[in-house]
C-alpha cells in the first residue's frame, strides 16, 4: 500500500446494518467504504448521501455504492450484512438455508477482488454464516471473524450500568458461545470499577440481567416488528474494524474457528479473541467452572447442529 493510500472496507448489504456501518466507519475516518447491495439505486443512494454529510461532519472519507464487486478490489475489510433480518417470531435458526445462499454468493464475488482481506461477517445465524463464508473463500481462520459477542457484550453492560445507576465506561462484561439463547454471559468475569458484579446485586437481579442479554435481539424485534436492531450492531462492527485498521489488538469476544481450543474442533463459536491488522491473532483461552463449561458445549451443540444442515445441502466445498 502506499503511503498515501487509505484502508478500504467494503460493506456488502445497503440495510439498515450495512448502511449504519458505513456511517460509522466514515464519522470516525476509519476507511474509505464501498457499499454493495442488489437493489439497483440503494447502496448508490445511500453512499451518495453519506458523501455528501461529510463537509457538515467534518470526514473525508470516500464513499461509492455499487451493485458489482469490481469497485471493491483490494479492500482491506469485507463486511457481510446482506441478507433477511428476523420478522418477530421468527428465530435466527428460520434464516440459515437462505442466508446461506446468500453469503456463499457474496462471499465468493467478494474474496476474488480482495484476496487478502479480513472477512467480518454480520449477516445471521451468525456462527453458521461465519462457516460458509470460511468455505466461499477459503481464507484461512485468522482471516474470518463474526460479530455478535462485542453486541452481546454491550447489552450485557448497558443493563448492569442500568441496574446500578452507574456510567457503562465502568463496566466490563463479555458473552461466550454461539449467537443465540444458549449464549453464555461470563458472570464471573464481569464488573464495575474492578469489581465483581455478585459483590454488587444479588443472584436474583443478576438471573434477570442474564435473561435480558440472552433475549435482547428479540426485545429489540419485538419493539420494531419490521426488522432487528442495527445501532448497537453497527456499534460492534465498528469497534472491531477500529481494532483490526489501527493493530490495536483489543481482546474482543468474537465468533472465531476452533481448533481445540475449549475442547472444541472446527467450529465458529463466540470467544475472546485478540483482533489485529492481520485479523484474529491469538485466541485467548480463559478457566471455566464445569457449569460454563457444560453451558459452552450446549451452545457449541447448537451451533454444530445448523452447520450439519449447511453440509448436507451442500455448501462445505
Ligand atoms: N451478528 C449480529 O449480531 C447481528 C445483529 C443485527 C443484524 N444481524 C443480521 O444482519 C443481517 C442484515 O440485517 P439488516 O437489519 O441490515 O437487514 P436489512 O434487510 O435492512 O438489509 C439487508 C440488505 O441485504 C441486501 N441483500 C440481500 N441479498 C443480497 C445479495 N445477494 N447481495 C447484496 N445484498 C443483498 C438487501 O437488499 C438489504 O438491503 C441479517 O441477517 C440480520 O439478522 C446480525
Amino acid at each position: 500500500m502506499s503511503r498515501c493510500e487509505r484502508s478500504k472496507v467494503t460493506v456488502i448489504g445497503a440495510g439498515n446494518v450495512g448502511s449504519n456501518v458505513a456511517q460509522r466507519l466514515v464519522e470516525k475516518e476509519l476507511c474509505d467504504v464501498v457499499l454493495v447491495d442488489v437493489v439497483e439505486g440503494l447502496p448508490q443512494g445511500k453512499a451518495l448521501d453519506l458523501l455528501e454529510s461529510g463537509p457538515l461532519q467534518d470526514y473525508d472519507s470516500h464513499l461509492t455504492g455499487s451493485n458489482t464487486y469490481d469497485v471493491s478490489e483490494n479492500s482491506d475489510i469485507i463486511i457481510v450484512t446482506a441478507g433477511r433480518a428476523r420478522k418477530p417470531g421468527m428465530s435466527r435458526d428460520d434464516l440459515l438455508l437462505k442466508n446461506a445462499t446468500i453469503v456463499r454468493d457474496v462471499v465468493e464475488a467478494a474474496a476474488r477482488q480482495s484476496p487478502r482481506a479480513v472477512i467480518l461477517v454480520v449477516s445471521n445465524p451468525l456462527d453458521a454464516m461465519c462457516h460458509v463464508a470460511m468455505w466461499a473463500s477459503h481464507f484461512p481462520r485468522q482471516r474470518v471473524i463474526g460479530m455478535a459477542g462485542v453486541l452481546d457484550s454491550a447489552r450485557l453492560r448497558t443493563f448492569i450500568a442500568q441496574e446500578l445507576g452507574v456510567s457503562v465506561e465502568s463496566t466490563q462484561a463479555f458473552v461466550l458461545g454461539g449467537h443465540g439463547d444458549t449464549m453464555v454471559p461470563m458472570i464471573r468475569y464481569s464488573t464495575v470499577g474492578g469489581i465483581p458484579i455478585s459483590e454488587l446485586m444479588t443472584q436474583e437481579r443478576i438471573d434477570a440481567i442474564i435473561k435480558r442479554t440472552r433475549e435482547g435481539g428479540a426485545e429489540i424485534v419485538q419493539l420494531l416488528k419490521t426488522g432487528s436492531a442495527f445501532y448497537a450492531p453497527s456499534a460492534a462492527v465498528a469497534e472491531m474494524v477500529e481494532s483490526i485498521l489501527h493493530d490495536e489488538r483489543k481482546i474482543l469476544p468474537c465468533a472465531a474457528l476452533l481448533q481445540g481450543e475449549y475442547g472444541i474442533r472446527d467450529l465458529f463459536i463466540g470467544v475472546p479473541v485478540k483482533l489485529g491488522c492481520t485479523g484474529v491473532e491469538q485466541v485467548i483461552e480463559i478457566s471455566l467452572t464445569n457449569e460454563e463449561k457444560a453451558a459452552l458445549q450446549k451452545s457449541a451443540a447448537s451451533v454444530q447442529e445448523l452447520v450439519d444442515v449447511l453440509k448436507k445441502n451442500g455448501f462445505m466445498n
